[in-house]
């Protein structure tokens, strides 16, 4: 028997609030696009049908998260309603034809840039503000991260006195396959597609780290436009934004009718496989925006705009075996080992299963056929078996029996989808050991990768801070080590020992807390033992509003719950608090020095830098900022307290005026430093 309406409707609406929390916030989807797409279509259409089992919104594509100030939207964001075949399509261009009467519609036709909408304002032609889609009315200010954007112009020469340009952000698939290499030579856990590392991007808090990564844009649309006569079709503002050097697509044809533009369609699903930037389909846009403002909206879509999805590339091969990958924290992702097969131009030989919940519910055999599909992800998806080609003596997979085999000691919390080694592997011993000593934590000189590799295999590592305490003796056990390298080795040690507090906060290897948040932590705490004893009110400011909602406010910046979280889980562990005293013992600084450089006026403020300073690089002025107390932040708000502007400083600057920020050039700076 199949479930009542009622039920159908209540178990999509929380898959989809599931996959969309995976999707937005941890940025982590276990389901394709076209799936989720499928599932939100099957809603609406049983709620359409059932109105009166039909719930309340459930707020797809909100992508506002914690730790971001907030912009209103002056026209709003809207999405695209889907389009997956021809009669679809046409069904579009017939109710546009019957909205505006008469014949002569002009179409563009673009691709549909799989990435993050953004919204650019110019005031007066002077970048202002980068904003998030959010809700379409209000979302998240993201400027810091997208001024590292280059291409993105600052200044428009005749420009409408406000305009906001919309576009898309992306990853480069090149990029993205850089980044991966990395995370792969680190023995990280691989990002799943270039869509979901561009958002993550864009919402880092972390500055330094989303410098690291390159993201590109491509501007497609028009937002709030003041005085709103400036353009006349979709064709010449693409032009004028190509004059002002915005990054957009160029095939800007103009496509006479439905006939010409499904045409266009279809030339763009050969083109895409060659585009640098992951794409799903097509938009296609009426050109004149007079026939758009005609033909109205919704709430959520334009009448006069609509996406066409291309059916996502799939292909059947046979799963060999199921092996298991350890990732650096322990945790263990099943991976399918496959016939090698061509899918969307490149060869596939393995792909993820996630974990072992969904290995069940798919109920994937070793020696089965299955389907696999890339759908803009780089890793392909396993989406499931095909049960008559399933050999006779193919057994259900037993996922503990298997981490048996394998002499895996692996186990799971209730909560959590994945399992977890009990004990460090040995190559998560020497990765933990190798960040720990590296030039961003302790800086242990000569403490790399091969020393590592003989102290774990020696028994003399097991944890990292046992490198601390490493006799004389026990450290000539190592290849090539004499009385010369013994004596190097203790004297950095030795130096090691008397580094800055935030350094020995980033070795403990705490998950989700980066170099930056070291910093920001020890600046905030000024010693181990006031973190090890942080509670959660030390860390977030719990508000209840007025409907009963709880939300929650960071007190250190970039802390956020998910930070907060990890923090107090992992001291919560006997074992980490076991590291701090073991740290403690063996002499390592663990307090905030009453910073040597500390300068009266500069210790416990916040500096923003911007533009080109006439002597002093970017990371020479941070770096005395820091060491006489300052703390350099990547964007203005009104905790800033200094900006410190030099040639070409843009919408920082402007906002820091707004604000009535205090504005420094390198004199300036140089003589609140005293130097
Ligand atoms: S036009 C009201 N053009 O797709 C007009 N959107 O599924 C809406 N997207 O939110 C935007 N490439 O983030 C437009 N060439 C393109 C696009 C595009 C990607 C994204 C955009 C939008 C989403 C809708």
């Amino acid at each position: 028997m199949s479930a009542s309406p009622r039920d159908q409707i209540l178990r999509l609406r929380a898959a989809i609030q599931r996959h969309e929390e995976l999707y937005r916030k941890k940025h982590a989807p276990e389901i394709s696009d076209f799936e989720f797409d499928k599932l939100v279509d099957e809603l609406a259409d049983l709620e359409r049908e059932f109105p009166m089992f039909a719930g309340p919104d459930l707020g797809i594509g909100d992508d506002k998260s914690e730790g971001f100030q907030q912009a209103d939207h002056k026209a709003p964001m809207l999405s695209l309603d889907n389009t997956y075949d021809e009669a679809d399509f046409r069904a579009f261009g017939d109710r546009l034809y019957k909205a505006l009467g008469g014949t002569g519609l002009e179409f563009i036709v673009e691709p549909k840039v799989d990435g993050v909408a953004v919204s650019l304002t110019f005031e007066k032609g002077q970048f202002v503000r980068a904003v998030t889609r959010g809700n379409g009315a209000r979302g998240d200010d993201v400027t810091a991260n997208v001024s590292l954007i280059r291409e993105i112009p600052r200044t428009l020469k005749g420009a409408p006195d406000l305009l906001e340009v919309r576009g898309e952000i992306y990853m480069e698939l090149a990029e993205f396959q850089r980044l991966n290499q990395l995370r792969e030579a680190a023995g990280e856990p691989l990002y799943a597609n270039p869509r979901n590392l561009a958002a993550g991007t864009v919402k880092l808090l972390d500055g330094e780290e989303a410098r690291k990564r390159r993201l590109s844009i491509v501007c497609y649309g028009l937002g709030a436009c003041e005085p709103a006569s400036a353009f006349a079709t979709l064709k010449d503002f693409k032009h004028k934004l190509k004059a002002w050097g915005f990054p957009i697509r160029d095939d800007i044809d103009v496509q006479q009718g439905v006939d010409a533009a499904w045409k266009a369609i279809q030339q763009l699903d050969v083109l895409r496989r060659d585009l640098p930037f992951p794409t799903d389909g097509a938009v296609v846009k009426v050109n004149r925006l007079e026939d758009q403002r005609r033909a109205g909206t919704t709430s959520k879509f334009p009448h006069w705009a609509v996406a066409f999805k291309f059916p996502p590339d799939q292909a059947e091969t046979i799963l060999r075996k199921i092996s298991m990958q350890v990732g650096r924290t322990g945790a263990i992702t099943p991976v399918a080992e496959l016939d090698p097969v061509l899918l969307a131009g490149s060869t596939v030989a393995r792909a993820t299963l996630h974990n072992a919940d969904e290995i069940a519910r798919k109920d994937i055999r070793e020696g089965d056929t299955v389907r696999i599909q890339k759908a803009g992800e780089i890793i392909p998806q396993v989406l499931g078996v095909v049960r008559e080609k399933r050999p006779a003596e193919a057994q259900p997979f037993d996922f503990e029996a298997r981490l048996k085999e394998l002499g895996l000691d692996a186990t799971r919390d209730g909560e959590e989808a994945a399992y977890k080694l009990r004990a460090p592997s040995r190559e998560m011993k020497i990765r933990r050991l190798v960040h720990f000593a590296s030039k961003q934590c302790l800086d242990i000189d000569g403490l790399g990768d091969a020393v590592a590799e003989q102290l774990v295999d020696l028994g003399l590592v097991n944890v990292p801070v046992d490198a601390l305490s490493i006799t004389t003796a026990q450290w000539r056990m190592l290849e090539g080590f004499k009385d010369k390298s013994v004596d190097n080795m203790l004297a950095g040690l030795a130096q090691a020992k008397q580094r800055e507090l935030w350094r020995a906060i980033h070795a403990l290897g705490i998950p989700n807390v980066g170099m930056q948040t070291a910093k920001d932590l020890a600046r905030h705490f000024k010693s181990m033992d006031a973190l090890e004893a942080a509670q959660p009110t030390d860390l977030l400011v719990t508000k209840v509003g007025k409907k009963g909602g709880v939300s929650y406010e960071s007190v250190i910046s970039g802390v956020g719950i998910e930070v907060s979280e990890s923090i107090l889980s992992f001291f919560s562990d006997p074992n980490h608090r076991d590291w701090v005293k073991a740290m403690r013992a063996a002499g390592l600084n663990l307090v905030e020095a009453a910073a040597a450089g500390s300068v009266e006026g500069v210790a416990g403020k916040t500096f923003v830098l911007t533009g080109t300073l006439p002597t002093l690089g970017r990371d020479e002025a941070r770096d005395l900022i820091e060491k006489a107390g300052g703390k350099v932040s990547g964007s203005v708000s009104k905790k800033t307290d200094y900006v410190v502007a030099g040639e070409e400083a843009g919408s920082k600057l402007t906002k820091a005026q707004e604000l009535g920020v205090a504005i420094l050039d390198e004199a300036g700076l140089r003589a609140l430093l005293g130097s």
